[in-house]
């Protein structure tokens, strides 16, 4: 990243506890990457399109791509490696020349010229892992531990923990544990009723101002505070500034009030 992007970042309160040349927008090809106020990015790459307040994520070898979203209040550790490229495994080869992506050499054009099934194989390509197609979502106050593997289109739920060095390959549902290689089902963190009422109320969507005063170390407390607190109508979720990396590398910050 850019000295300037750094300052300009700063100024919409979102931190990077990483020197400049530890971080790096797109993975690839420059994306547009929208950042509200209160989030944390650490050494890595990345091209994820929203991340939200107070989520931090980075540190090590970190490549985050092909990502949609990242909600808000997300804890996501160190070496994670998400949404890298699939290669076809039901081809002649899982080689990626075979989809045309080796044409810098002219025995290889050659090739291409004589072996138009590499159009057909780039297609079916294109067509399963477009740009679109894909994409991972990881929810709101999920936790990720150190090293995980997550592949293309995983969608991570709202309140999830994925275990460290785990290999993510199939969704995880809201408030579930996982882990292992595959990762696994290890539990969910609350009952059916108390993920049912937190999912109702999204508490993450008003910032800090519905958890205010509540005792979060007991939930059944907490959600029945929260319940009340939002009975009583005065509070609204929260919006916040948010700055927008975009592909040309400038950044603009719009504001919540806008
Ligand atoms: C997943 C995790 C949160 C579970 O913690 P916990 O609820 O205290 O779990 P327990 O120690 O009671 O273990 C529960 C089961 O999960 C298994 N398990 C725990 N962590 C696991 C992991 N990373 N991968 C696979 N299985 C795991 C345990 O072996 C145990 O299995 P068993 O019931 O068959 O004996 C924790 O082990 C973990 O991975 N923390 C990540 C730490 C980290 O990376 N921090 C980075 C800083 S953000």
């Amino acid at each position: 990243m850019l000295q300037k992007q750094r300052l300009i970042l700063e100024k919409a309160s979102i931190s990077v506890a990483a020197s400049n040349d530890e971080v790096h927008f797109g993975v690839g090809k420059l994306g547009r990457l929208s950042l509200e106020s209160y989030s944390e990015l650490r050494a890595g790459r990345y091209d994820i399109d929203k991340i939200g307040a107070y989520s931090y994520m980075g540190g090590g070898n970190t490549i985050m791509r092909n990502i949609s979203s990242v909600g808000r209040f997300c804890s996501i550790a160190s070496n994670i490696i998400a949404g890298q490229v699939e290669h076809p495994t039901n081809e002649i080869s899982s080689h990626y020349l075979f989809q045309g992506f080796w044409g810098r050499l002219k025995h290889v054009q050659d090739f291409y010229d004589n072996t138009p099934a590499w159009k057909k194989s780039r297609a079916l390509f294109d067509k399963k892992y477009g740009d679109e197609n894909q994409k991972i979502e990881i929810g709101n106050d999920v936790w990720i531990g150190e090293g995980v593997f997550i592949r293309r289109g995983v969608k991570i739920g709202d309140g999830a923990v994925v275990g460290a060095r785990s290999v993510v390959v199939k969704d995880v549902k809201p408030y579930e544990i996982v882990g292992g290689v595959p990762a696994k089902h290890i539990r969910y963190r609350f009952s059916p009723s108390q993920v049912a009422r937190l999912q109702k109320i999204e508490w993450w969507q008003y910032g800090l101002k519905l958890i205010e005063g509540v005792d979060f170390t007991n939930v059944d407390v907490a959600l029945s505070q929260m319940e009340d607190k939002l009975e009583s109508g005065d509070i609204k979720p929260e919006k916040f500034d948010t700055a927008v990396i975009e592909p040309t590398g400038e950044v603009i910050i719009h504001s919540a009030a806008e």
